[in-house]
């Protein structure tokens, strides 16, 4: 693909419109998480020392056409006039003739900020009239937000066509070169941790890495699932029942492919996940039990696989990781992957929560900011976003 890259664009004095993704997780008006409004930070910047007018757009949840005043950007404004050092100028919406004025009044290196895209229906029906309102803001289009790239929305691919310059941001540059160039021509062996509760949500991806990686490494409820495909006993473990299927058609290619999928050997069992009180067990799980992480075998073979490791993606936590009893596994992981020299790059969503939140961030090579994203780009589907900038 030829997608140009924001250095290469014409934006001194322009009206330069970017997407961003700041759709932040917040708690009674405030941001817990600013790891994607500092990740849009490089390319803001960026913008504001070359005298760009720069007009940013994002969506925040999922409002659905309505205004939700828990959804405004405010805060995030807020926050990112704290990171930049800059007034951020705020609209109260992101269309419209009071836009307008604000973009015309917009000097050379100042920052607009526009309201929640997703204020209105069209942005996410992709409507030809509203891309083409949001279209005539500007003269420049640039996406950085990797997180929305998978949507074929308004903002993100019905405006595109509108402009002949345009690229992609720092942030989404950098996501292309992890996980395309990284894991599309990975250095040897390539391990790949897989996790998370769903087996549905995991096939494109699992099918995908099976091409590509040597080791495949399972925990979270997931592992559940392919233990009871093999005809390991689970006990009262949560299993994808719809999904058996498909799970023992995996183990079977796996098997075929000589790719090596390593499923837990113990695990932290209690009677659910409210429970304080577990135990270890090697093998079947008994009746009344559930596995919620796996146990301290697992997490010592897993490091000690990631320890030859080349290249490493990880995408879903081990158990459930949000409770202390049961966080061991995720923790072990996300330590041996901070040790390890291997490239490693961590798909969004919960596994990069708890990279964050065991405070081994800085050890990792990439976190992406996408969460959907980042799961189809690895498993093979072409992104509309990044689709759309191919000139
Ligand atoms: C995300 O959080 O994954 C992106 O911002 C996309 O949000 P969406 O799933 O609501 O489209």
């Amino acid at each position: 693909m030829a997608i140009r890259f924001i250095e290469d664009l014409s934006i001194a004095s322009k009206r330069t419109f970017i997407r961003v993704d700041f759709n932040v997780p917040l708690s009674g008006g405030v941001i817990t998480d600013d790891t994607r409004v500092r990740a849009a930070l490089p390319t803001i910047r960026h913008a504001v020392a070359r005298g760009a007018r720069v007009i940013l757009a994002s969506h925040l949840g999922r409002p659905q056409g309505r205004i939700i005043e828990e959804l405004r950007l405010e805060p995030v404004g807020a926050r990112l006039a704290e990171l930049l050092e800059l007034d951020i100028i705020a609209a109260d919406d992101c269309v419209g003739d009071g836009v307008k004025k604000l973009v015309s009044d917009l000097r050379d290196g100042q920052v607009l900020l526009l309201e929640n895209l997703r204020f209105h229906r069209e942005e996410t029906q992709n409507d030809p009239a509203f891309a083409e309102r949001l279209a005539g803001l500007a003269d420049v289009y640039v996406n950085n937000a990797f997180g929305a790239a998978h949507r074929a929305h308004a903002s993100t691919v019905g405006m595109v066509g509108h402009f002949s310059e345009k690229g992609v941001g720092y942030l989404i540059r950098k996501e292309l070169k992890f996980l395309g160039d990284a894991l599309g021509r990975p250095a040897r062996p390539f391990v790949a941790i897989l996790g998370g509760a769903k087996v549905k949500d995991k096939i494109g991806v699992i099918k995908s890495l099976l091409t590509k990686a040597d080791v495949v490494l399972i925990g979270g409820a997931m592992a559940y699932t392919f233990l009871k495909a093999r005809g390991d006993q689970v006990g009262d473990s949560r299993v994808d029942s719809d999904n058996l299927r498909v799970a023992a058609g995996i183990l079977k290619t796996a098997d075929g492919r000589k790719v090596d999928l390593v499923l837990p050997q113990d695990h932290v069992v209690a009677d659910g996940p409210e429970s304080q009180d577990t135990a270890v067990v090697s093998g079947d799980i008994p009746a009344g039990k559930m596995g919620l992480d796996i146990g301290p075998r697992t997490v010592a073979d897993y490091a000690g696989r990631l320890k030859f490791a080349r290249t490493v993606f990880w995408n879903g936590p081990m158990g459930v990781f949000e409770r202390e009893p049961f966080a061991a596994g995720t923790l072990g992981v996300a330590t041996a992957l901070a040790e390890s020299n291997a490239v490693s790059v961590v798909g969004g969503g919960d596994s990069a929560a708890a990279i964050h939140q065991s405070g081994l961030a800085d050890k990792i090579s990439h976190i992406s900011t996408g969460g959907g994203a980042s799961l189809e780009f690895v498993e093979g589907k072409p992104l509309p976003g990044i689709v759309a900038l191919d000139s």
